[in-house]
């Protein structure tokens, strides 16, 4: 409330618009998603545990409160992919039931459901916040769902070498993060996909290690961005230096 006292009439009256856009946004999401999506019974039975589970605790206000706790500055870091967005990810990134994809910051897992019920790759989600995990890895023992794990992680210290694709939409990462994961990725193998929401890796780093195979556009709630398909092209780091490293 006192943050909202600080605001001009037209900042207010801009911000409420804004939300009556996410709201109508989101609500069509809704109508898309239930639409295409719940003849796949597996994913049916997950989204709507999922809907249950977060119907009184939002997954917004559960990261906002582990931000605070956690002394974070920004404590409005967290959105999730609409999953038709996904759908246009994975069809742009030509994932198949081959591959095994770890998603950087899954939050309540709901893309790695998707992923599971729709591709029928391996999938395995790391997050930091311990609600989410617990409740993702309660859905998937409850519906029995193989090949597909949550980890309570830090996307830093997590080795990806079994990856061969990685889905980041860290668009809130400080630049040391992102520097951290791309002196990672650079070590694994050739040809590993990183997908990334809104900047390419090579726009943090002064050795291009990755190829940007392509670039399209997606759209999330709060409006169209692009996203990048990063393949590594070397595995060699021993030179990178990320912008804003010393
Ligand atoms: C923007 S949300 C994306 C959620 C999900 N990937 C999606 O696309 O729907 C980013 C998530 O990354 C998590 N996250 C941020 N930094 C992290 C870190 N260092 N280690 C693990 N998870 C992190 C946040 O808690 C949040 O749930």
């Amino acid at each position: 409330m006192s943050d909202l006292r600080k605001l001009s009439i037209r900042e207010f009256f801009s911000l409420l618009g804004l939300n009556f856009v996410v709201q109508v946004r989101n609500l069509f999401e809704l109508f898309k998603v239930a639409f295409k999506y719940y003849s796949n019974f597996e994913f049916f039975k997950a989204d709507l545990s999922l809907r249950l589970m977060y119907l009184f605790h939002n997954p917004f206000s559960i990261s906002k409160r582990f931000l605070i706790a956690k002394g974070e500055s920004n404590i409005y870091a967290y959105g999730e992919t609409p999953l038709t967005t996904l759908e246009k990810i994975v069809k742009e990134s030509d994932i198949t039931k081959k591959d095994c994809v770890y998603e950087l910051g899954c939050g309540r897992g709901r893309t790695c459901f998707w992923l599971r019920s729709f591709i029928g790759c391996k999938v395995v989600g790391i997050e930091m916040v311990p609600e989410f995990v617990d409740r993702a890895k309660r859905i998937t023992k409850k519906l029995k769902i193989s090949n597909l794990q949550f980890e309570l992680n830090d996307i830093c210290t997590t080795n990806y070498d079994s990856a061969t694709v990685i889905y980041l939409y860290g668009t809130c990462l400080e630049d040391h993060t992102i520097g951290i994961l791309i002196e990672k990725f650079a070590q694994l193998p050739i040809g590993t996909k990183i997908i990334t929401v809104s900047y390419p890796l090579n726009d943090f780093t002064n050795k291009p290690n990755f190829e940007i195979m392509k670039c399209f556009t997606g759209n999330f709630a709060w409006g169209e961005t692009e996203i990048y398909l990063n393949v590594v092209k070397k595995g060699d780091s021993s030179k990178i230096k990320f912008f804003g490293s010393d």
